[in-house]
Formats: structure tokens, C-alpha cells, sequence
């Protein structure tokens, strides 16, 4: 197996700068397209196992990446535990009917919903099998706080008034649905260690919007027990931690015991590297807008951030968050070449 990821992850020396990119599965590709076109819904996707497994190999088969991730989304845990998820397409995920009581928050059933979500299990053991060890695997989870976010706004939101409104009036409220989610976060991200996946990734994509106390509290708190439980079980397997807008919180985020910090590109690279020094590997961080530019400004936003780690083994090139599904495959492709030109260590 290419083991670059892992030992990059675990502080490992490596010869070369491993990479992959968050969303690396998706509309940007024609032949993702082309598959979910098959599906008229997208979890009806989410549920064929061949189907995941079928696009998740599609950017491997493009481009030459040193990690596969799991085809899936973070919304699959509140669908499970009951709550009725769509996908609108020019809106994103909604929940029709979003948690805002007591009564809502006790009816949620966290008793069947691992039970619920073994079609996510059999997606990582067919993709495991089908990548034959070419790459490791990563599986994922959303954070217990990205999580509620959603199930208390039903859908994406800028300001997320709804949850920081219950934070601050219902508090033990929202920590009562932050600790169901974190348990079943845990059995469902040690579930996909069993069936396959070689690393773990939390994201935390609304992390961002707390403040730096809430989100010590509320945030990194459940990540924190997530992985110290998956430490437990699964020594050897590392977990990454993505809090997008937590670049100003990276004291706090290497204290959790995680291999890795994810960033965005808010922070510079150099920047973030003086902040965790070797303690944790860093993930990222080109903005994924760069890749609108022309080839060479690519190439020069890249060789900056993969210069920038040449002497630290603790890194692997990613975008700062997912790739816009309007991104043409071609400046993948001089990214992904950049990092392997100016990676050499
Ligand atoms: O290669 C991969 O990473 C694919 C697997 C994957 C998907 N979603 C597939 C997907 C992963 C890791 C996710 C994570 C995810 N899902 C996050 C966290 C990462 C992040 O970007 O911050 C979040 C917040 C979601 C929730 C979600 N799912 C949104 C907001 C949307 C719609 C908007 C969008 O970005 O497309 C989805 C749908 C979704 N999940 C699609 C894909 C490929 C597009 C749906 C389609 O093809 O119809």
C-alpha cells in the first residue's frame, strides 16, 4: 500500500508530500455526474454500496491521491435516528421538521440507529475491498456540534441563530442531544474502522461559528471524548480534526489527542506550522477558490504551502474545504502535479 498519508498522519518521515482533497468524490467529475444520474435521490445513492464504492474510485483512477474517503455524508446519523433528511438542489440538506424541544430531542432514537446505518458499513468494506490496498481509507463522521447544527436549523445557515439561541437559553438541552450524538458518533466511526477504514476524519465544518469559549464547551469537548474513546479501541488508526474557521483555536485543538488538525485557508500555513510546531500533523490549506485561476497561478499558490512544510514530514497538501462542483477537472490536475513537483522531500 501507498503509505505516504498514514505516515505523514502518525510522524513517520516521508519522502514526498502526500495529498488529497476534501469532496474529492463529486459533481466536478463528469463520470460522478454520470453515476448520479442513475439515483434521483441522493442518499438513494448513499444506500448502494457498489455505487459508493464506484465513485469513490473515480478521482483515484483521475489523479495520482494518497488517500480514498469513504462515499457517504454527514447527515446519515439524525436520518437514522428518525429524522426526515431531503436533499434540495438548490438549497442543499433540509430537515422539514427540526428539533426544538425537549420532547423532540428525547424522541430521537439513538438505540437503532447504528442498526440503521450498516449500509454505510457495507459501502466501507466494498470500497476497502475495491481499492486493494493501493491507498488507505479514510472514514468520516461529522462532528456532534455540525450535527446539531443541522438538526436545530434544518438546513445550512450562515448565522445559525437557532442553535446558539438554544446554547445560550436551553443549554443542558443542547448538551443532552451533543451527548447522544457523540456516542453513537463514536460506535459509528469505530464500526467503519472494523469494516475497513484505515483513518478517521471529524468534520466540524460549523465550528467556526461559536465563540472561543462555546467552543471549547460545546465543540472540541465531544470531539475530544470521540477520540479518546476511538484511542482506546483502535490505537494505531488516526483521527484528523477539520474545524473549519478554527484557525484561531489551534492551541486548544492539539491539546485533544488527534494526529491531525485540518485547516482552512483563513490562516497562513507558515502561520499555523508556528502555532502547533511538530505536535499534530497539518491538513490543507489552498483556498479552493485558487483553482478558478489560471495553471500557473495554481502552481504558484501550491509550491508556497508545499514549500513552506519541505521540512516537516507532519503535513498533507489539501484544499482548505471542499471542491466547488463548478471546477474544471484540468486545474485538478496541475494542482495535483504541482504538489508532486515541489513535494519531493
Ligand atoms: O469525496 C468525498 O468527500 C465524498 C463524500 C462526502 C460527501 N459529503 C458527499 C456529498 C463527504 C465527506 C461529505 C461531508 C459533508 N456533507 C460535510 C462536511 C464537509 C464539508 O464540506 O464541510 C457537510 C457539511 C455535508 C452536508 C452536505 N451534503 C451538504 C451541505 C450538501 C449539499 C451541498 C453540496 O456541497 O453539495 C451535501 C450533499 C452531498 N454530499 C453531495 C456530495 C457529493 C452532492 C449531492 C449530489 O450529488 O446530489
Amino acid at each position: 500500500m501507498r503509505t505516504l498519508f498514514l505516515d505523514a498522519l502518525l510522524g513517520k518521515p516521508v519522502e514526498q508530500t502526500p495529498l488529497w482533497i476534501m469532496r474529492q468524490a463529486g459533481r466536478y467529475l463528469p463520470e460522478y455526474r454520470k453515476t448520479r444520474a442513475k439515483f434521483n435521490d441522493f442518499m438513494q445513492m448513499c444506500r448502494n454500496s457498489e455505487a459508493c464504492c464506484e465513485v469513490a474510485l473515480q478521482p483515484l483512477d483521475r489523479y495520482e491521491l494518497d488517500a480514498a474517503i469513504v462515499f457517504s455524508d454527514i447527515l446519515t446519523i439524525p436520518e437514522a435516528m428518525g429524522m426526515e433528511l431531503k436533499f434540495i438542489s438548490s438549497k442543499g440538506p433540509v430537515f422539514p421538521t427540526p428539533l426544538t424541544t425537549q420532547k423532540d430531542i428525547d424522541g430521537l432514537d439513538d438505540k437503532n440507529a447504528l442498526e440503521k446505518l450498516k449500509y454505510v458499513m457495507d459501502a466501507v468494506s466494498t470500497t476497502k475491498l475495491a481499492v486493494k490496498n493501493r491507498v488507505p481509507l479514510i472514514g468520516f463522521s461529522g462532528s456532534p456540534w455540525t450535527l446539531a447544527a443541522y438538526m436545530v436549523e434544518g438546513q445550512g445557515s450562515k448565522q445559525f441563530t437557532e442553535i446558539r439561541k438554544m446554547l445560550y437559553s436551553v443549554p443542558f438541552l443542547l448538551h443532552t442531544l451533543l451527548k447522544k450524538l457523540a456516542h453513537i458518533v463514536t460506535d459509528y466511526l469505530d464500526q467503519q474502522i472494523q469494516a475497513g477504514a484505515d483513518a478517521i476524519m471529524i468534520f466540524d465544518t460549523w465550528g467556526g461559528v461559536l465563540t472561543e469559549k462555546s467552543y471549547a464547551l460545546f465543540s472540541l469537548n465531544y470531539m475530544r471524548h470521540i477520540i479518546a474513546e476511538l484511542k482506546e479501541r483502535h490505537p494505531n488508526v488516526p483521527v484528523t480534526l477539520f474545524t473549519k474557521g478554527g484557525g484561531l483555536w489551534l492551541d486548544q485543538l492539539v491539546q485533544v489527542n488527534c494526529s491531525g488538525v485540518g485547516i482552512d485557508w483563513s490562516i497562513d500555513i507558515m502561520r499555523a506550522r508556528g502555532l502547533v510546531a511538530d505536535k499534530v500533523a497539518l491538513q490543507g490549506n489552498l483556498d479552493p477558490a485558487v483553482l478558478y485561476g489560471d495553471h500557473n497561478s495554481i502552481r504558484n499558490q501550491v509550491k508556497y504551502i508545499v514549500e513552506s512544510q519541505k521540512c516537516h514530514s507532519k503535513f498533507v497538501f489539501n484544499l482548505g474545504h471542499g471542491i466547488y462542483p463548478d471546477i474544471d477537472p484540468d486545474k485538478v490536475k496541475t494542482m495535483v502535479n504541482a504538489v508532486r513537483e515541489f513535494g519531493m522531500k
